[in-house]
């Protein structure tokens, strides 16, 4: 077995804020065909985390949870923004043709990319937000470069 012990960082998000900040930051070092995969459950700060980054990006359009649409495009940003929700994808992801979206020169975010493991490129960042027990507002949030130009990124921002 080949064994790959990946960095990851580590961070702890106080109020929303702290999320949006996180976002804000790593939209600074942000590149073309960019995947960001957001694992964690319900109401744990996925689409609070993408309305920072698109603030970021300058899109002034309202983020909505694209649960039901499943993708959202948003082109009048510094990059266009692919938000997507694949919860109730239902196994769809051929008809969905998400590999395209990854080289559309764009920045591509998935809600609950576990959901999608066999379909997410090979370089892309990981991030796992998870809610404390312990207060409300405390998120867990675990970052997790896959690739060189995404450690980078980790490097320089985190
Ligand atoms: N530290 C925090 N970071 C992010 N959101 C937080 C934090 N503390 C509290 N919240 C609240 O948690 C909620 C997160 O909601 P959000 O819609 O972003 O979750 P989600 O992960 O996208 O859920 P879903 O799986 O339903 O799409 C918001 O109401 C937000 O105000
Ligand atoms: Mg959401």
């Amino acid at each position: 077995m080949n064994l790959v012990i990946k960095m990851a960082y580590k961070i702890t998000s106080r109020s929303e804020k702290d999320t949006v900040e996180l976002a804000q930051n790593i939209e600074s070092e942000k590149f073309p065909n960019m995947v960001i995969c957001l694992i964690g459950d319900l109401g744990s700060g996925k689409t609070v985390f993408t309305k920072g980054f698109a603030s970021s990006l300058g899109i002034e359009e309202a983020i909505t949870s694209p649960t039901f649409n499943i993708i959202k495009e948003y082109t009048t940003g510094e990059m266009d923004l692919y938000h997507m929700d694949v919860y109730r994808l239902d196994g769809k992801v051929e008809e969905l043709g998400i590999e395209e979206y990854y080289k559309k020169d764009g920045v591509v975010i998935i809600e609950w990319a576990d959901m999608i493991k066999d379909y997410l490129p090979e370089d892309r960042l990981e991030i796992k937000i998870r809610i404390s027990e312990d207060s409300e507002d405390v998120r867990i949030i675990t970052i997790t470069p896959y690739g060189r130009e995404y450690e980078e990124l980790c490097e320089a921002v985190l």
